[in-house]
């Protein structure tokens, strides 16, 4: 029976998680999904053609690999469709959640205008209605794909919906839909999805028993994680390498290597708690060179200096086995680099996150800056104090640093 392969981020998503798992699915039969919906995304380009994936499992660029979209996942059919029509057949390739949430428009327009009601409290979020999703489905009032094969039966149930919840819609300026057109709607989103949805926890164990090379492919990241993230700041799901298990109805004894994926720098997009934030020319020099601007919304990121403190954080939560350090290059150029090593609150020096983390102050420890590593694929060729950087870093967080990626190229990774 084989174990699975996960890949998780380790800190508030963007990580570039992308480039590893599309390295990995090359030598994986089944990718799968356990979290978040169309608010993650990263872009692919193979021989020229550029592929947009927001929820769609990486393996779907692999002509081989199989794709599974597990329960833990919210999906909106209109977005899941429109990606779907990027690729000619995934028949037998791509295999739904019957117990899958489904997120309906109004979800984000629920999203919107309540990020709006909020003003300068907003989360940021991506406004494709995640939250609301999510909240549906904890509040138990939510929609299972399973039941978009019923699509009569899925329209009365949503109109009842609106029904019971008339006086919220209406102060969001949420209509209720017209029978005919919902039904129309649903129906349309059968004919396209219909034949992908199954019981994928079924699925899960008998690939597993099949001895299938599985990879489990995390969305967002740690910090953002609906429990050990920067809460209220965060995403709606279990971002960490435990909801892998919920999230696809196998057990922790099913999981094998945790590759954390974490960048030699920090970004963040929309608001909430980043205490190593560099608001000068650094963290504009970050955002230029790293090309940091949102996948999904397009918005720029916040940038600043690798947080040790919460990459301990993240390496426990997760039982992360290997980090593999993104974007080095990004930091080729700058005279010196830092790293924060501890926060301060109230005057106390701390080395772990803090229940406020918007009270932490950082503190910096400073490493000699490098000219290039742009392009290398050998460790030993590494400038010697990007070396000395790497296996600072290294101590620091008590994780070997087993893949090092130094620009966006596949070949450009060095594995050690
Ligand atoms: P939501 O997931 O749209 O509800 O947004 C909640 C928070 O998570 C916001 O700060 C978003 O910017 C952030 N977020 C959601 N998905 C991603 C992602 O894929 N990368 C980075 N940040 C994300």
């Amino acid at each position: 029976m084989s174990k699975a392969d996960l890949i998780v981020g380790l800190q508030w998503g963007d990580e570039g998680k992308g480039k590893i798992v599309d390295h990995m699915a090359q030598t994986h039969d089944y990718v799968c999904r356990f979290a978040g919906g169309h608010n993650a995304g990263h872009t692919i380009v193979i021989n020229g053609k550029k592929y947009a994936l927001h929820l769609i499992p990486s393996g779907v660029l692999n002509a081989k690999a199989k794709n599974i979209v597990g329960n833990g996942v919210v999906l909106s059919p209109k977005d899941f469709i429109i990606e779907m029509e990027q690729f000619d057949d995934l028949k037998g390739r791509l295999f739904l959640s019957d117990k899958a949430h489904v997120l309906l428009p109004y979800h984000a327009l629920i999203d919107q205008a309540k990020e709006r009601m909020k003003g300068d409290k907003a989360i940021g979020t991506t406004g494709k209605g995640i939250g609301p999703a999510y909240g549906d489905k904890i509040a138990r009032v939510g929609h299972r794909l399973g039941e978009l094969l019923n699509p009569e039966k899925l329209t009365a149930k949503i109109l009842a919906y609106f029904e019971q919840n008339k006086a919220i819609f209406a102060a969001m300026e949420v209509e209720t839909p017209k029978e005919a057109d919902l039904l129309a709607e649903l129906e349309g989103y059968k004919a396209v999805l219909g034949a992908h949805i199954v019981d994928t926890t079924q699925l899960m164990w008998k690939i597993m028993d099949e001895d299938k090379k599985i990879l489990l492919e995390g969305a967002q990241g740690t910090m953002l994680d609906i429990d050990h993230g920067t809460y209220p700041y965060v995403t709606s799901s279990t971002t960490v390498a435990s909801g892998a298990c919920a999230g696809l109805g196998i057990n922790p004894k099913d999981i094998g290597k945790v590759t954390g994926i974490a960048k030699a720098y920090c970004t963040r997009v929309g608001n909430g708690p980043f205490p190593s934030e560099d608001f000068g020319d650094e963290g504009d020099r970050l955002r230029k060179a790293g090309h940091e601007f949102g996948t999904t919304t397009g918005r720029p990121r916040r940038c600043g200096w690798f947080d040790a403190v919460a990459m301990r954080h993240a390496v426990r939560v997760n039982g992360v086995d290997q980090v593999s350090l993104m974007k080095l290059d990004v930091l080729d150029g700058f005279k010196e680099v830092k790293v924060c090593v501890a926060y301060e609150v109230d005057g106390k020096e701390i080395d772990y996150v803090p229940y406020e983390l918007e009270d932490a102050t950082p503190i910096y420890k400073s490493f000699p800056g490098w000219d290039k590593t742009e392009g290398v694929q050998d460790f030993d060729k590494l400038p010697d104090t990007a070396k000395s950087y790497i296996k600072a870093l290294e101590e620091m967080i008590g994780t070997k640093m087993g893949i090092i990626s130094t620009s966006p190229e596949r070949a450009d990774t060095i594995i050690r």
